[in-house]
């Protein structure tokens, strides 16, 4: 089967800092791939490659190639903006545009991208806040602000506003982090639900997270402070944490360090 995602010989910079070294990887459409590691060893630098947010940060600098089923993210003329929209992004923190109601929070993107009448606006709205399970608790407050909703509420609300541009790909850094235990399982079964639909990549602390939700998982390692991290192995989620391939991957996910 053909790789949605195809990355090479991936460096990523802060200014002449060498955050992450080397990285090759693939990853299968329609999957969920759990990223982990100890802090610090490039997990999220790593995921922000994968849509080209990397660059953003001033000094952030990128070598190497990363595939999108046949089209090269960081080939000449590719336009970053439109690899965002392909490669959507939910972050640490749930951060919808505090002053825009819920409605308003999920028709953002489509609104920059292009002209919808109302009544498909609508649909569209509507559509992807079920896509998030959020309809049911949404859909009597739509004009009111996305900052009144709960944080498992607002998570949702910005995966709700990532699905909302069909994305081919969903990257979410520590979706999970900041939310409480109950918010934290309905985003792990939303995430069952949307692999349906979209190929995932998460970055987690939370071993069993990382267990519970992704068919591969990848570990992350660096040597020490200051050097690059480096991915140690990615396979099966399951292997990973019964029988990995390399000592350091087994100290880790036994919680000999990290
Ligand atoms: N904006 C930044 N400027 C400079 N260095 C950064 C920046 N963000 C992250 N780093 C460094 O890059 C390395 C990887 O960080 P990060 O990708 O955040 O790791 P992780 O997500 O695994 O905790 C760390 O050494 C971190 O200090
Ligand atoms: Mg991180």
């Amino acid at each position: 089967m053909a790789k949605r995602i195809d990355v090479s010989g991936l460096n990523a910079y802060y200014g002449s800092f060498l955050a992450i070294e080397d990285i090759s990887m693939t990853v299968e459409p329609r999957s969920v791939t759990a990223f982990i590691g100890p802090s610090g060893c490039g997990k999220s630098t790593f995921l922000r490659t994968l849509n080209r947010m990397h660059e953003v940060t001033p000094g952030g600098r990128v070598e190497g190639k990363v595939m999108l089923d046949d089209e090269n993210l960081y080939g000449a003329g590719i336009d970053p903006v439109s690899v965002r929209r392909e490669v959507g992004m939910v972050f640490q923190r749930p951060n919808p545009f505090p002053t825009m109601s819920v409605y308003d929070n999920v028709a953002a993107g489509l609104r920059l991208n292009g002209k919808y009448k109302k009544s498909e606006l609508d649909d569209i709205v509507e559509k992807s806040l079920r896509g998030a399970n959020l309809w049911n608790e949404v859909k009597d407050r739509l004009n009111k602000p996305g900052s009144g909703l709960s944080g498992g509420q607002q998570q949702r609300l910005c995966i709700a506003r990532a699905i909302a541009v069909e994305p081919n790909v969903l990257l979410m850094d520590e979706p999970c982090s900041a939310l409480d235990p109950i918010s934290t399982l309905a985003i792990e079964d939303l995430i069952g639900e949307l692999k349906e639909r979209f190929t995932i990549v998460i970055v987690t602390h939370n071993m069993q997270q990382a267990a519970r939700v992704s068919d591969r998982t990848a570990f992350f390692n660096l040597a020490a402070v200051g050097q690059p991290g480096k991915l140690i192995e990615i396979d099966d989620t399951e292997r990973i944490f019964s029988n990995p391939s390399v000592q350091a991957t087994e100290d880790y996910i036994s919680g000999r360090f990290g």
